[in-house]
């Protein structure tokens, strides 16, 4: 296992780890972001088997024990599998997370009480500034939420538009189609009357960077994006029906 390090948007680096296992012979990303700041935040820890190559990777970034903030999109081991090991490692960092996480999982997974983050709440890094958003059950898991970079104007993005293979580390072209053929192999979201609702919702803040945890960094207009997203759940949401 290799990581690869690239600078998506200002400040925001991907950390990503190819696993060609994973639905061959596409394979499979998973993509872990430093924002760097004041305050440095890891948005995903990763699997805990990852830890070594994602803890040196993040090491040549920033001095580890700075790590201040661990966010990730809902409580599964890919986002957030190595959460103790990370505490263990920075002493002064703390997860981060949504009232829902909080309360349902994390004041008892987290070694150290987490911070919890209400809807629409501005958590200041010091030069970057992010703000959480809570998409329950959206894609899947009912602690889901987002974070929104504002400063760089990037959305940190979880498993939306999760896709397939090892392309660019940022890309223009269309992630909407890959997203579409993912989800019908592998049915990850939990389709949900609220999903195009709270996906628009999304589209609002005009994000000009998608930072995806399984695919390429998007570039360009993200609220777009956003909306071609929610239209497809819209319809599926619709053929699902009886
Ligand atoms: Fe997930
Ligand atoms: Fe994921």
């Amino acid at each position: 296992m290799q990581t690869r390090i690239d600078e998506i948007a200002a400040g925001i680096y991907r950390l990503s780890v190819y696993v060609p296992d994973i639905a061959p012979p596409a394979g499979f990303t998973f993509n872990h972001f430093l924002v760097r700041a004041d305050e440095p935040m890891l948005f995903h820890c990763g699997l805990r088997a990852m830890f070594p190559v994602l803890s040196e990777a993040v090491g040549r970034l920033i001095p580890i024990e700075d790590l201040r903030w661990i966010g990730f999109g809902h409580v599964e081991a890919d986002e957030c599998g190595a959460m103790n090991e990370w505490l263990g490692v920075a002493p002064r960092a703390q997860v981060v997370h949504g009232a829902t996480a909080c309360m349902v999982s994390l004041n008892d997974l987290a070694d150290r009480a987490p911070r919890t983050l209400s809807d629409g709440e501005v958590l200041d890094l010091g030069g970057k500034r992010v703000r959480y958003i809570d998409t329950p059950h959206i894609p899947h898991g009912w602690d889901a939420g987002v974070l929104y970079e504002e400063t760089s104007r990037t959305l940190l993005c979880g498993d939306l538009f999760t896709q397939l293979g090892d392309g660019p580390a940022l890309t223009e072209s269309d992630v909407v189609g890959p997203a579409i053929a993912a989800e019908d192999i592998f049915q990850y979201s939990s389709l949900n009357p609220g999903m195009g609702t709270t996906i628009r919702r999304l589209a609002e803040f005009s994000p000009r960077t998608l930072a995806l945890m399984h695919g390429p960094s998007f570039s360009g207009d993200g609220a777009s994006t956003l909306r071609a997203l929610a239209n497809d759940y819209d319809q599926r949401i619709l053929r699902s029906r009886p």
